[in-house]
């Protein structure tokens, strides 16, 4: 393995993921491994920028992959959208005697890492967001854990809803993106599922299927609202005026973030988290470590931040037809 490289940094950017810290501990561990040293960047590119960064060796990543958050923190910062912002970052790693730098994040933070690589830092970034939406890669460190979160309060939410013979609104997150909403729909079974990406109507999409479950026998109905659609609360009311069955609706918000990862989440981390540094050992820069047909590869960012991954129709159908 070619071996320039010395010294490398790790940092988390954006909203956080369960698994980021298995990611970094993945980072830290193989550069051990390989006799690299690496350096951890607090509060993703505004710790850059701000020169918050420390040394850290195999022990002092231990008892983390089980916990849920980023031990280095995370955040969104503006200034890291100007090149100036950009430069400063490239400099203080340069003080820093960086010769390479991971990047754990969503795809605002592959842009930041674009342009690191532009401005002379070498960087690989690898996708940590609940939201499962980046282009190039079929999964993201995160997604496992929270739709398991989600699972579980609807479950509970569920129990409720049937006790009392109500219908239960869930919203939960993704602004642009409908994967949570729509995996978690159809593993718990919800009558409706409304995400920002397919077209809806109130009377077609909402009333009709809980008024048509209602005749064939249904005594209570679950609709998961991504937080995209939004409007939970008001949606939860016109139900109830419409159609007579008292509605309560729920916003599950940020304990969706959180969490111990589930394994899933840990090993994809884990592959993922080591195998940028290797790329990073191997000379590469400017890669997306990512999932495609299920193994872990490696693909230019640009061309990554240019794919386009559609939500797929069969599971769109899918959630319609098990809710008969
Ligand atoms: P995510 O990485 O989860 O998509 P954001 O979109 O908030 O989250 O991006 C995280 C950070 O990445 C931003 O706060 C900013 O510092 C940086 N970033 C986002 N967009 C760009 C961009 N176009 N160019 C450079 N850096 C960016
Ligand atoms: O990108 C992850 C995510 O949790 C989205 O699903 C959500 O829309 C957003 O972050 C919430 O961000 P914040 O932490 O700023 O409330």
């Amino acid at each position: 393995m070619e071996k320039n490289i010395r010294t490398i940094g790790v940092l988390t950017s954006g909203g956080d993921a369960p698994g980021m810290n298995a990611a970094i501990r993945a980072v830290v561990r193989t550069g051990a491994y390989y006799g690299v040293k690496v350096v951890g960047v607090r509060r993703g590119y505004n710790g850059l920028i701000n020169g918050e960064l420390e040394p850290l060796d195999a022990r002092s990543v231990s008892g983390i992959i089980q916990r849920g958050g980023t031990m280095l923190q995370t955040a969104r910062c503006l200034e890291f959208k100007e090149k100036a912002g950009v430069r400063k970052g490239v400099n203080i790693a340069k003080v820093f005697g960086l010769d390479g730098l991971v990047v754990i994040g969503g795809d605002g933070s592959f842009r930041g890492a674009k342009d690191l690589c532009a401005e002379g830092l070498p960087t690989i970034a690898m996708p940590g967001t609940i939201d499962n939406d980046i282009s190039c890669s079929e999964y993201t460190v995160g997604y496992d854990t929270c739709l398991n979160t989600v699972m579980e309060a609807v479950d509970k939410l569920r129990d409720t809803a049937q006790s009392h013979e109500r219908c239960s609104v869930i919203e939960v997150m993704g602004r642009a993106a409908g994967y949570i909403a729509l995996e978690s729909g159809i593993a718990c079974g919800a009558d409706v599922v409304l995400i920002p990406e397919k077209e809806w109507s109130f009377d077609d999409d909402v009333l009709r299927p809980i008024l048509e479950s209602k005749q064939r026998g249904k005594r209570h109905s679950i609709v998961v609202v991504a937080e995209g659609i939004g409007g939970a609360m008001e949606m939860a009311k016109e139900i109830e005026e419409k159609t007579g069955i008292e509605s309560r609706a729920t916003i599950l918000g940020h304990v969706q973030r959180g969490g111990s990862p589930t394994v899933r989440d840990r090993v994809v981390a884990s592959e993922m988290g080591s195998m940028a540094v290797e790329l990073l050992l191997q000379g590469k820069q400017n890669r997306i470590v990512c999932m495609r047909d299920n193994k872990i590869v490696d693909v230019d960012i640009e061309e990554g931040l240019n794919m386009t991954k559609e939500i797929p129709p069969h599971m769109i159908e899918l959630a319609k037809k098990l809710a008969i």
